[in-house]
């Protein structure tokens, strides 16, 4: 009797131990499988070079890493948004339930992002923002599964809300695309520039993504403002700053915005982009050795030179990273794989950053000035700014 039970025991304990190696096998298995990245981005219109050069930055960090991270290949699946929202969340809803991605990269435009983070948080989808500073991603959508390696678009503007009201402007004219950024750069901008003493006259708009700004033009030089505060990116930024100078208003208002209006587009913005004044999270002149390496890297790797966006993939791609060797691939850890990504320090390009409590970077805000080709670095215009991440409870 007692040898049998011993006997009983033996065996279980074998079988036991025959599943657990059997567990631990799958695990590597799946550990070794290729991590599959849905990657929706803008890859036509106005804002498809942001598109790719988030796509650049991302892959090239990967590169760096020998094409794994925490031992996994990446595999990608792309899907180019078109920055519209209508079809935001089926498309979003397609690579998750019909092409099984391990985690969601996108995207450029906000009102895209906010249909992806409601996708994530719906099925409980890891989402990585790359670029879209929609307030609510990191606000009332915020979520344990959602992060984001860019900006919300409350920081540049309430950064030179700051710099407008200290140069000395008094009455503002904004002007944006009408969607979710531009209002909500508008109302980060107004925020701090009133209460330094500012007054925003008036509130133009143009609907997205229109590139036609001659009656706004007109408008603005009748009201003769002494700055204007405005909000475009990619393509339209090119347009406007174009327009504007055209319209002979370069030299009489000055004009202001987040430095999208001039990141990636100097070379065909010329003469009339010389001597704008940004704020944006990157600058060109930090002398950061991971700048500088990122750069080279960047260069040799696509013949051209990174921006903001370049940054912002290649950071996604870093925090994927951090997240994943933490659980060495296994993604299947979850909690596990957040905890890690949450108190990730990122050795971005711009700065190292850290994550707010919202999932946003806490980071350097720096004031620029177009000079050449350049966005010259002048000076930090808000030190280690954290997004005030209004209606976020993180459950
Ligand atoms: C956005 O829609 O959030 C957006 C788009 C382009 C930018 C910045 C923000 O350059």
């Amino acid at each position: 009797m007692k040898i049998s039970s011993s006997l009983q025991r033996a065996g279980l304990a074998l079988l036991c131990s025959a599943a657990l190696t059997g567990a631990a096998q799958a695990q590597t298995a799946a550990a070794n499988q290729p991590v599959r990245v849905g990657v929706m981005l803008p890859f036509t219109g106005t804002y498809a070079p942001l598109g790719v050069a988030i796509e650049n930055g991302f892959k090239l960090y990967v590169q760096e890493q020998g094409g794994k991270l925490a031992g996994r290949p990446v595999e990608y699946v792309r899907l180019d948004d078109e920055s519209d929202p209508s079809k935001a969340a089926e498309n979003a809803t397609r690579l998750v339930k019909r092409d099984h991605v391990d985690l969601l990269l996108g995207t450029v435009h906000s009102g895209v992002a906010m249909a992806m983070a409601k996708v994530a948080k719906d099925t409980n989808t890891l989402l990585i923002v790359p670029n879209a500073g929609a307030d609510n991603v990191t606000g009332p959508l915020c979520a344990p599964n959602i992060f984001r390696t860019s900006f919300s678009n409350w920081q540049p503007a309430y950064a030179m809300g700051k710099v407008a009201a200290s140069k000395g402007a008094k009455h503002v004219v904004t002007l944006t695309w009408k969607y979710a950024a531009g209002e909500e750069s508008v109302r980060g901008f107004k925020e701090a520039f009133e209460a330094a003493g500012g007054k925003v006259d008036e509130q133009l708009t143009v609907p997205f993504p229109n590139v036609e700004f001659q009656s706004q033009l007109t408008q603005i030089a009748a009201a003769k403002p002494d700055a204007v505060y405005v909000f475009f990116a990619g393509a339209g930024a090119v347009k406007f700053v174009r327009d504007y100078a055209a319209a002979g208003l370069k030299d009489k208002i000055a004009l202001y915005g987040p430095g999208f209006l001039t990141d990636g587009t100097l070379d065909a913005q010329g003469s009339a982009a010389q001597g704008l004044l940004t704020t944006l999270h990157y600058a060109d002149g930090l002398t950061l050795p991971k700048d500088q390496s990122f750069r080279l890297d960047y260069a040799k790797t696509y013949k051209l030179q990174p921006d903001v966006y370049a940054v912002q993939g290649y950071d996604a791609a870093q925090l994927l990273a951090a997240g994943l060797v933490a659980v060495k691939g296994d993604m299947s850890q979850r909690d596990a794989m957040v905890h890690a990504m949450e108190r990730a320090k990122i050795d971005s390009p711009r700065g190292a950053f850290v994550m707010s409590k919202a999932h946003n970077p806490v980071q350097d805000i720096y004031l620029r000035q177009v000079k050449g080709n350049e966005n010259h670095l002048l000076s930090v215009a808000a030190k280690a700014l954290a997004d005030p991440a209004r209606g976020c409870s993180m459950n």
